[in-house]
């Protein structure tokens, strides 16, 4: 299985080194305006950024979004990036685990609980390896690494621009509805950078799946690394495809209208999209691209460092919004403008 290991580091290299974001189309995390509060009356030392997630409670509401495993790269890369979250409170996703099935010896490269003994631990898996494993298989693998949650991920755009990947995509809502019958933890239903629309969300909780990861339209842009190492067949599609998507926002705000519990993972770059997506009820964010590009310019100090400096700019957001926490975050005014506004007409924005 050398072919999935050099593509593995392949992907590595293309998103620590090319522009692989999105090119002309947002989250429109913008398009959501917090209301400004002149007498906060609160120290800001008093903000406080804790969540509760999955069963655990996060120092802030931040998870490095699942990106690699299998390779001995990627494993230096979850070491590092599991030891930031430790030692500063936010959660940790491994990258697609597919790799331990296929390759003998992979499992080193994901084990990380020794050095994130008590972080929340997302393990993660395609729903289409999924669909063709035993949920005793799966729940091996998770066992492997000691998860809290499994990340089951869906990536269909990615798939059908890559040459060898899939084209068979049936099957994936039972395969939900299995895996969160049948795994003793939580299962999370994860896209990897083009959203999950509202129906989708309405399906995969009615099958039993405890939370969302929306990984919506905006960040980083898995069509465009595939169109990047696309043959002749599938790059002009990729080219083509390369934005497409539900915004974050949308896929945020639709996940809390169905009432299904939402990570705002795709495109979050700073304090104020933090800010909101928790608004529009996100419990927490996930960041993947451009925490790679930190640790491969600086290690872990400068992945420290970023993800401080956009915790001090959500605790300054949170003081001018007048808010202590979180959960007061969410239940405060906000004005939606733009296409925001358009992707939620004529659905209504949930009342809390
Ligand atoms: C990813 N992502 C990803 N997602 C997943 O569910 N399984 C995986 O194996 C990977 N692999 C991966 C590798 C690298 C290098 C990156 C940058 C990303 C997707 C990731 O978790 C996230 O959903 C998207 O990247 C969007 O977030 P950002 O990058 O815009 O913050």
């Amino acid at each position: 299985m050398q072919h999935i290991q050099s593509r593995k580091d392949e992907h590595l290299e293309l998103c620590a080194t090319r522009e692989v974001g999105f090119r002309s189309r947002g989250t429109l995390l913008d398009n959501v305006r917090l209301v400004h509060q002149a007498l906060p009356e609160l120290h800001l030392d008093e903000v406080d950024l804790s969540v509760e997630i999955l069963g655990k409670r996060l120092r802030a509401p931040l998870i490095i979004a699942g990106m690699t495993g299998g390779t001995p790269r990627a494993g230096r890369i979850n070491q590092a990036l599991a030891t930031v979250a430790e030692a500063c409170g936010y959660g940790f996703g491994l990258g697609s685990q597919r790799a331990m099935q296929d390759m003998g010896g992979a499992e080193i490269s994901y084990q990380v609980r020794q050095w994130a003994p008590t972080t929340l631990i997302l393990g993660n898996i395609g729903v289409m390896q999924a669909r063709d494993m035993s949920s005793s298989a799966i729940q091996q693998l998770v066992g492997q690494v000691g998860a809290d949650a499994l990340c089951v991920h869906m990536n269909p755009a990615m798939e059908l621009i890559q040459q060898e990947g899939d084209r068979d995509f049936s099957g994936g809502l039972s395969t939900f509805t299995r895996l969160a019958a049948e795994l003793p933890i939580a299962v999370v239903a994860k896209e990897t950078g083009c959203g999950i629309s509202k129906d989708v969300a309405l399906a995969l909780k009615a099958a039993g799946v405890r939370a969302i990861d929306v990984s919506g339209a905006g960040g980083t842009s898995w069509v465009g690394v595939e169109t990047l190492r696309a043959g002749e067949e599938t790059q002009a599609l990729g080219e083509l495809l390369w934005d497409w998507g539900i915004p974050t926002a949308v896929s945020v705000a639709w996940c809390a209208e169905v009432g299904i519990p939402s990570i705002a993972t795709g495109g979050i770059r700073h304090g104020l999209d933090i800010a909101a997506a928790l608004s529009l009820g996100a419990c927490a964010v996930g960041i993947a691209g451009p925490v790679l590009k930190a640790l491969e310019q600086g290690g872990q100090e400068r992945v420290r460092r970023f993800l401080s400096r956009i915790e001090q700019q959500l605790r300054a957001i949170m003081l001018l919004s007048g808010v202590r926490t979180v959960a007061e975050l969410r239940a405060r005014p906000r004005v939606i403008t733009g296409e925001l506004k358009d992707w939620l007409t004529p659905s209504t924005l949930p009342t809390r």
